[in-house]
């Protein structure tokens, strides 16, 4: 089995990755919507832990993926985009990927500054390493809400530009990243 990308095409490590991080994120989100409406604090508890679990998934896994991703070629394009465009879907990709290893690094770092652990399922929690410390979690903070505004906005941009590519100019491009064999 193909085991990295190359030139030609992704690897279907590549490929399944690629969607497991998608949906652990939109996991993490509807957690985030459930935990808001939950009704009591034992749930909210419970559910908090398995979004923490998905969380430290989500970390392990984004940080082989990344170094993958800055270690292999990258595919070349389907079709033939502006340069320009490729360079910019290209980095921002790198960038989503850089992403889902910092931002749970933050997340961490936050609740360790505040003096509160990550706990997850079966009563496991993970160090936490750093001092208590109000003006930290604060620098943490905003730190995370620049970040994640920015990965947002990367997001956005990532799925407008597979949705142009599918709909619009009606290429292989998700279909590849579906894992179709693509001919270049
Ligand atoms: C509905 C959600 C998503 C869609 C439709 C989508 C679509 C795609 C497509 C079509 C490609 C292939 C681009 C090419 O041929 O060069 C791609 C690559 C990539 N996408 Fe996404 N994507 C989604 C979500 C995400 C998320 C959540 C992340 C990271 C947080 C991400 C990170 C990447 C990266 C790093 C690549 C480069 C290949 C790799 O190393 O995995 N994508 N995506």
């Amino acid at each position: 089995m193909q085991l990295k990308d190359n030139g030609l095409r992704f690897s279907p490590v590549t490929v399944a990755l690629h969607w497991v991080v998608a949906f652990a994120l939109l996991g993490i989100l509807g957690l985030q919507l459930a935990i808001g409406h939950a009704s009591g604090e034992a749930l909210r508890t419970e559910l908090t832990r398995v979004q923490n679990l998905l969380g430290l998934m989500l970390f392990l896994v984004s940080i082989y993926r990344f170094w993958a991703r800055i270690t292999a070629y990258h595919p070349l394009p389907v079709g033939t985009p502006n340069p320009i465009e490729v360079i910019i879907s290209r980095s921002v990709a790198v960038a989503l990927a850089l992403a889902m290893v910092l931002l749970p690094v933050a997340v961490w770092a936050s609740r360790a500054a505040a003096g509160e652990g990550v706990t997850l399922p079966g009563g496991w929690s993970m160090p936490t390493l750093l001092p208590v410390n109000a003006v930290l979690k604060d620098v943490v903070d905003l730190l995370f809400n620049i970040g994640a505004s920015a990965f947002l906005a990367g997001l956005a941009l990532h799925v407008f530009g597979a949705v142009k590519n599918h709909f619009l100019l009606k290429n292989n491009t998700l279909k590849r990243m579906l894992g179709k064999h693509v001919e270049l």
